[in-house]
């Protein structure tokens, strides 16, 4: 083994890219939507770990869509952003419109190349699919230089196929070649074969980049991704804590470490700044409500404790016994007191601009005024109580409601009351109703306020950070005429944060109704149904 590793670390390291869709194929899964300001926040992040492609979108899947893409792409500097699009020029068109200015700008084209697809959902013949991506790589790359082109459901595909399809596109102009195991089909060994078996029949092969795109239907998500690069795959596709379709894509902080850490035999590098990972996960879980379990490799809340005497003794002795790698090498550091109630404004400015956030003067005095708030009610603060606070933070709207005041009885044997006070445009009005619980008697109160029937789909409550005066974050999932809306609420009162979740959810509601009726949502995105809200 010693030799082995010898061996492997005499070769030279080469370099993976990490192609992130956390915010496209990640978002598109239930109770994964995230608003503006989240996705902004979260591609900020994902830059500061050192992902190489951020995948921002769908441009043309909506015009929440399409103006977060060209948010990311004004924000981002030093990594590639990506609009996904199927091989039509109105996809293309609205792609290379949201990316443009980017600095490094990529279009992300795609057609279904299986039999199964091609047949059932295309209704295309082969030649015709040939035909259409050749059209749709010739389009884009007359607007943009970086072009990725991928066979959707390629797993499932005819290697000769891919292999023609691969060759054609590349001479159309395609600089990065994806072969993305769409329904989670492949095994390691296979995968590997496969993409060696379409390169080995094409001509055009090494004029591309290659890249992987995993699912995790069978668990295998990661392992396919790692097959792959020893099949010679420079690009990896992944999400953060592994958020995708159905069972998810493969994990960027799975994949990042098994490199980092098994470097010794596959000698691969990557530009992710391993210490970021964890806050990368946090943040993720924080904007989302999705939180990892805790025995999730990596980021889980397990997946750094040693419970049993026998290694727990281990650890004692030499931690090397028991830990391949270390909690800080993945950003988990002990808790320690941040700032405090005498911290002025000079330490909070410091700190936000430590955790790589800067704002406007008004915006700071705002956060300013709410961390004051906070720290009366709680004794140290955590950079995640700061993060939470900036996570909570809405574009201002005259037709939100907000929280005035609220009163709640409840005890054991007692039927829960509540007296809540909200303020609707301008006006302050409160009423009083009864119910299951102090959050369901609150809840009702609001619903008569508004005259609004709402049906409580998800309710979760976590602590932002350990302690007993923690911030409560609370999300809930809401279903209002018909329509799922998610909120969050925060407050060192868990009666007020779920409040709060409730009301997000409702000005949620009220901002999505404004826009559709500026834009319509009769978006023609076939085969990617209008995302739910929540
Ligand atoms: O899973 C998939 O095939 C995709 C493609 C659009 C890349 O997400
Ligand atoms: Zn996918």
């Amino acid at each position: 083994m010693r030799e082995l590793v010898g061996k492997a670390e005499s070769r030279m390291s080469k370099q993976i890219k990490i192609f992130d869709t956390t915010l496209r194929d990640g978002e598109q899964s239930p109770g994964c939507s995230m608003r503006l300001s989240e996705k902004i926040q979260m591609a900020k992040q994902l830059e500061r770990m050192g992902v190489d492609v951020i995948e921002a979108g769908f441009a043309i899947a909506s015009p929440g869509d399409f103006e977060s893409v060209k948010a990311i792409a004004e924000t981002v500097k030093n990594a590639s952003v990506a609009s996904l699009a199927r091989a039509l020029e109105k996809d293309l068109d609205r792609a290379y419109e949201a990316v443009k200015h980017s600095e490094k700008p990529r279009i992300h084209t795609f057609i279904a190349t299986s039999d199964i697809h091609m047949e059932h959902k295309l209704k295309m013949a082969p030649d015709a699919v040939v035909r259409q991506a050749v059209e749709a790589v010739k389009y884009a790359k007359a607007k943009c230089f970086d072009i990725e082109f991928s066979a959707e459901d390629g797993t499932r595909s005819d290697p000769q196929f891919l292999a023609r399809i691969f060759d054609a596109v590349i001479e159309a102009g395609a600089t990065v070649i994806n072969v993305p195991d769409t329904v989670g089909y492949a095994i390691p060994s296979e995968f590997a074969d496969f993409i060696k078996k379409v390169r080995g029949n094409m001509k055009f092969d090494h004029r591309a980049d290659w890249s992987v795109h995993c699912h995790n239907d069978l668990g295998l998500a990661v392992a396919n991704t790692l097959a792959a690069v020893q099949a010679g795959v420079t690009q990896l596709e992944c999400t953060v804590n592994g958020i995708g379709e159905r069972a998810g894509n493969a994990a960027l902080e799975e994949i990042v470490m098994a490199l980092h850490t098994r470097k010794d035999q596959m000698g691969y590098e990557t530009n992710i700044k391993t210490e970021e990972i964890m806050r990368s996960s946090q943040l993720l879980s924080s904007i989302t409500g999705v939180y990892v379990q805790p025995n999730k490799a990596i980021v889980g809340a397990n997946a750094f404790a040693h419970e049993s005497g026998i290694h727990q003794h281990g650890m004692l002795a030499n931690r090397s016994t028991y830990e391949i790698m270390t909690p800080e090498s993945v950003g988990l550091k002990e808790t320690k007191m941040v700032l405090g109630k005498h911290s002025g404004r000079h330490a909070f400015i410091d700190r936000l601009k430590t955790l790589g956030y800067e704002f406007d003067k008004q915006k700071v005095d705002e956060l300013f005024e709410k961390f004051k708030a906070l720290a009366d009610a709680k004794k140290t603060i955590y950079d995640r109580d700061i993060e939470a606070l900036i996570i909570g933070e809405r574009e201002p709207d005259p037709d939100h409601i907000s929280l005035e005041s609220f009163m709640i009885s409840q005890g054991l044997g007692m039927t829960s009351t509540a007296l809540v006070r909200i303020s609707k445009n301008g006006e302050q009005i409160e009423e009083a109703s009864k119910g299951d619980g102090p959050v369901d008697a609150a809840y009702s109160a609001i619903e008569n306020i508004l005259d609004l029937e709402a049906r409580l789909i998800d309710y979760q409550l976590h602590a932002v950070t350990e302690g007993e005066d923690a911030q409560g974050e609370a999300f809930v999932v809401v279903e209002l005429e018909g329509q799922k809306y998610r909120g969050r609420g925060l407050s060192t009162d868990i009666l007020e944060s779920s409040i709060e979740a409730f009301i997000d959810a409702i000005n949620q509601m009220i901002t999505d109704k404004k826009e559709d009726s500026v834009h319509g949502n009769d978006y023609d995105t076939e085969n990617f149904s209008i995302k739910s809200r929540a």
